[in-house]
């Protein structure tokens, strides 16, 4: 058998082996240090990230399955990135945290980690991290919230804030009773319990075998989360003796099955550049061309916000991530494993349906054909996203004339000026929002709509942008346009007025605009005056590093592996 790679530390009995036990007994016995596998909690709890408060809880209970399993569990706590708080927005640090929980995993003495993620960020972090030092590794989801009511009917915390905020710039809804929402929506500890990002990621965790079958989706305050975190302490120190590594696990048939189930679930945009990311770590060729061809065909199957009623609490009682794959288990890789040595088709088997109105039969979907279309065109080359589940379908094919915003902060100053010249008809263009031009591609591609349009009953507009939009966001909006303006994308040539084609179901954005005119433009002032570098810290080095979002969006030195080896001491 080999040595356990903590015994590089542990084992022996020389100078250095002998400072690494010492500083580590305290209440640790003689034994700890035998040879038993020393198992990290890659934990994102924090008071600052708000759905991943409880995470002290879970891991109390995944340290239990480690002793149990004769492991000895470790507290490791890393950067955590809380959506809802951090400015400018939560995905300038999904790299930082990626590296960090990368290095930090690399310099300690273990041999396996479990991962604690809960919010947007926190699970692709964590999964880029284990992917690159490439350590047994299993996720342990925060789970969803509870849902919450207000005046009787259920609140999804996203969706129905981007609805209720567009309720009040309408004049339909009282801003007081807008403000009275605010207490009634976060009902308890966990996630955003709509299918927005995080839960995406947790139900994608599980399809790319990352989890234990089942735990995507179970409620944070539900006791068998508990148990499920127990068992998954006591599998990853089975996945120690087995070597079952992230490399084992995260195939191509692994990401195609997660396609496939991110259009089943009607999941988010965010998933794109996050699989993109996890796959360039662990060297699997995936590609945005990917997302068209394996979604393609798979329609919708579960009726939850954003694309239609339930909230996440209902996706658990109906069944959960597996009934959804029971219904299009054909189209999965039925060799891809999970962190059980056992194939995800093997978990699948049938699972049964318990509440056919959130999780639909496969031959009456809430929609056909529900998977991200991938559209190419002279506005974005290198290819841009739209989620036709979540949009308008008489604007899927719709040709329009631009109105331009340089950046949020001229839309917010623009958008409700009388004099902005802006009809339902027009094609709303938002610009330097792209992971450099921000920097970080913030979620902001849903631009709102201009007042006076609502007020008249416009409730969508087609929009375009460099910019990512909200997991838990709808309506006809084309984003991850790349390249991004502020690296020369075509987005940044555009001028009002300039006609705008989307053709979605030939998968084209284009700007119809005479060759020889646009050969002639430039960008616009305003434009390149935001390309200030930032001068120094974690920004200048994304800046300076970060690519397009059809990349993933990831930092170009973090492509790959380095493994787990650390070759010096450090005394
Ligand atoms: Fe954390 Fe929505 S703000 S999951």
């Amino acid at each position: 058998m080999t040595q356990q790679r903590s015994q590089h530390w542990y084992g022996g009995d020389d100078r250095n082996a002998f400072i690494h036990r010492a500083w580590m007994r305290r209440g640790l016995p003689d034994e700890a240090f035998d040879g038993r596998p020393h198992i990290a909690i890659a934990n994102t709890a924090s008071d600052l990230s708000p759905c991943n408060s409880h995470l002290d809880e879970l891991a109390t209970s995944v340290k239990q399955g480690v002793w149990e399993a004769g492991g000895i569990p470790l507290n490791l706590p890393v950067v955590s990135l809380g959506e809802n708080q951090m400015r400018p927005t939560a995905m300038l640090w999904r790299n930082m945290a990626a590296m960090a929980a990368e290095e930090l995993l690399r310099a300690n003495p273990i041999d396996a980690v479990v991962l604690l993620g809960g919010c947007d960020k926190t699970i692709p972090a964590l999964l880029m991290a284990a992917a690159s030092v490439d350590l047994p590794a299993v996720v342990v989801p925060g789970g969803p919230m509870l849902t919450g009511a207000f005046r009787g009917a259920p609140l999804g915390c996203g969706t129905d804030v981007w609805r209720l905020s567009e309720e009040v710039r309408a004049g339909t809804l009282a801003r007081a009773d807008f403000l009275a929402a605010e207490s009634a929506m976060i009902r308890s500890r966990g996630h955003c319990n709509t299918m927005g990002t995080a839960s995406t990621m947790a139900c994608l965790a599980e399809v790319l075998g990352t989890t234990l079958p089942g735990i995507a989706g179970i409620p944070a305050p539900d006791s068998r989360l508990l148990a499920m975190a127990q068992e998954g302490g006591r599998l990853v120190v089975d996945m120690v003796s087995a070597d079952r590594r992230p490399s084992t696990v995260l195939t191509r048939g692994s990401f195609l099955n997660a396609i496939v189930a991110l259009a089943a679930i009607g999941g988010s945009t965010n998933a794109v550049v996050h699989l993109l990311a996890i796959a360039g770590r662990v060297g699997v060729d995936l590609s945005l061309d990917d997302f068209d061809r394996a979604g393609r065909d798979v329609p919708l199957l579960v009726d939850l916000h954003p694309a239609g009623r339930f909230l996440m609490e209902d996706f658990h009682r109906a069944g959960g991530m597996l009934a959804v794959l029971a219904q299009v288990e054909d189209l999965l890789d039925p060799t891809a494993l999970t962190v059980t040595g056992r194939t995800l088709v093997e978990h699948v088997n049938g699972a049964p349906t318990w509440d056919a109105t959130v999780i639909r039969p496969r031959d009456e979907p809430l929609k056909r054909d529900s998977g991200i279309a991938v559209l190419r065109g002279n506005l974005a080359p290198d290819g841009a996203l739209v989620k036709p589940a979540a949009a308008s379908a008489h604007l899927l094919q719709h040709r329009g004339r631009a109105v331009v915003f340089d950046s949020v902060e001229d839309l917010r100053a623009r958008l409700d000026d009388p004099s902005l010249d802006v009809d339902e008809d027009c094609v709303l263009v938002l610009r330097g929002c792209g992971p450099r031009g921000y920097p970080g591609m913030p979620e902001v591609a849903n631009l709102p709509l201009p007042a006076r349009l609502l007020a008249k009953g416009v409730r969508d507009m087609v929009r375009v942008s460099d910019g990512r939009m909200s997991g838990t966001a709808y309506g006809t909006v084309v984003l991850h346009a790349a390249p991004e303006a502020a690296v020369g994308g075509p987005l940044a040539l555009v001028r009002n007025g300039d006609p705008i084609v989307l053709d979605v179901p030939a998968r084209r954005i284009d700007v119809d605009v005479p060759t020889a005119d646009w050969a002639k433009r430039q960008p616009s002032a305003a434009m390149r005056s935001s390309l200030a570098a930032p001068a120094r810290g974690w920004e200048r080095l994304y800046v300076d590093s970060v690519m397009q979002a059809d990349r993933g969006a990831d930092l170009d030195f973090l492509v790959g592996s380095s493994g787990d080896g650390v070759v010096r001491e450090s005394h």
